[in-house]
C-alpha cells in the first residue's frame, strides 16, 4: 500500500496574512506518491482493498481522455498485482493518442475506447450490469473513484492533521474528496470548496453523494451547513485556464517552493488568498489541501510556453 505518512502538514509564510495573525497551512498529500499522488490513493485505497478482499480479478472504472485518476487506478493496480480495465471517452482515441493513454496502457491497463453517447451511460444501473457482464470478476468503480470507499478513504485526510484548523479550502470535481473532509470536519470547522467546473452544483453533487455513503436528509444538512462555495474561481471552466492563472502559479512557486497545478490546486491557492484578503479570516489557522494533479503540468509548459517552476 502507499505510505501516507509522506503527507505532512507544512506551514506557508506570508507577511500579508502574518499581520492578521493568519497562519497558512498546507497538507502534503501530492506527496505520496509521484502518480497515485494527492486525493488518488485517498479515493482508491478502500476500493482496492475491497478488490482484494473480495478476490476480484482487477479493478474496472472510467475516465477522459487526460484522467489523472486512470493512471493513479493503473499504477496503483500494478504495484498492488491485480488487473486495471479503463473504459475512456472517445472511440476516436488509441492507446498512444496523449501521455495520459500512453502512461495507462504501459502500467498495464486495458484501455476499451467507447463512443461519448456510450460513455454517458455511465451511471446508469443497466450499462453498469452489462458492463460487469462482458468484464466479469471486476470491482467497478465510477468515474474519478466517487463511490462510498472513496468518500471514506477522503475522511482520513483530516483525521491526519494534529494542529487546530479553523478554515479548511479544497478543490472539486466530483466532489468526492470535499464529502470525506465534511464528514470529518469538528464542530466549529468550516469548509471552503471550489468547483474547478464552471456552473457545477457544488452542493446538490455533494449531497447525492452522501445518500451514497447512507446518510439521512438531516445528517446532509447538517453537515452541508459547515461548507461555503467559491463557485467563481473556475478560470473558464474545468482543464481551462488565463494567462493569469499561469503567473500566479509561477510566482507562489518562486515565493514558497510550493507546486501547484492549473486544473485543480492553483485554482483553490488563488480562491484562498483572494478570499482571506476580502473576508474576515484575521486570527484563525487556515489549510489548504493540496490534492496533487501535478503530471498534468508538463504537457500546459509546452502548450503556453510559461516555465512554471522556473529555478
Ligand atoms: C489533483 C486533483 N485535485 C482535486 C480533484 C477533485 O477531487 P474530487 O473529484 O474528489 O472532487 C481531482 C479530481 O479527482 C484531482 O485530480
Amino acid at each position: 500500500m502507499f505510505d501516507v505518512s509522506k503527507s505532512v502538514v507544512q506551514e506557508i509564510e506570508m507577511d500579508s496574512l502574518k499581520r492578521r495573525g493568519i497562519r497558512l497551512l498546507v497538507k502534503r498529500d501530492d506527496l505520496i506518491h509521484p502518480i497515485v499522488s494527492g486525493n488518488k490513493w485517498r479515493k482508491l485505497k478502500y476500493n482496492v482493498e475491497l478488490c482484494q478482499a473480495r478476490k476480484k480479478e482487477g479493478i474496472l472504472t472510467f475516465g477522459g481522455a487526460f484522467s489523472n485518476h486512470l493512471v493513479a487506478t493503473a499504477a496503483a493496480c500494478q504495484s498492488l498485482g491485480v488487473k486495471a480495465i479503463g473504459i475512456v471517452r472517445g472511440d476516436e482515441l488509441n492507446k498512444d493518442s496523449n501521455e495520459t493513454m500512453k502512461q495507462c496502457s504501459s502500467l498495464g491497463m486495458q484501455l476499451v475506447f467507447v463512443s461519448r453517447s456510450e460513455y454517458k451511460l455511465r451511471y446508469e444501473k443497466a450499462y453498469i450490469e452489462a458492463t460487469s457482464i462482458k468484464y466479469p470478476n471486476h470491482l467497478i468503480v465510477p468515474e474519478g473513484g466517487a463511490n462510498y470507499h472513496g468518500i471514506i478513504g477522503c475522511q482520513e485526510i483530516l483525521q491526519e492533521v494534529e494542529q487546530e484548523v479553523d478554515h479548511i479550502f479544497v478543490a472539486q470535481g466530483t466532489s468526492t474528496t470535499s464529502c470525506g473532509i465534511a464528514m470529518s470536519l469538528k464542530e466549529n470547522q468550516q469548509l471552503h470548496v471550489v468547483p474547478v467546473l464552471k456552473g457545477y452544483h457544488s452542493l446538490s453533487e455533494m449531497s447525492k453523494l452522501f445518500f451514497q455513503a447512507a446518510m439521512d436528509e438531516q445528517m446532509i444538512k447538517e453537515l452541508l451547513k459547515k461548507v461555503k462555495v467559491h463557485g467563481k474561481y473556475h478560470f473558464g471552466g474545468y482543464g481551462k485556464y488565463t494567462d493569469g492563472l499561469l503567473l500566479f502559479i509561477q510566482d507562489f512557486y518562486q515565493n514558497h517552493r510550493l507546486k501547484l497545478d492549473q486544473v485543480y490546486t492553483g485554482k483553490v491557492m488563488f480562491a484562498l488568498l483572494d478570499v482571506i484578503q476580502n473576508n474576515s479570516f484575521d486570527n484563525s489557522t487556515v489549510l489548504f489541501i493540496h490534492t496533487g494533479g501535478l503530471q498534468g503540468v508538463s504537457g500546459v509548459e509546452k502548450r503556453s510556453g510559461f516555465k512554471l517552476y522556473a529555478k
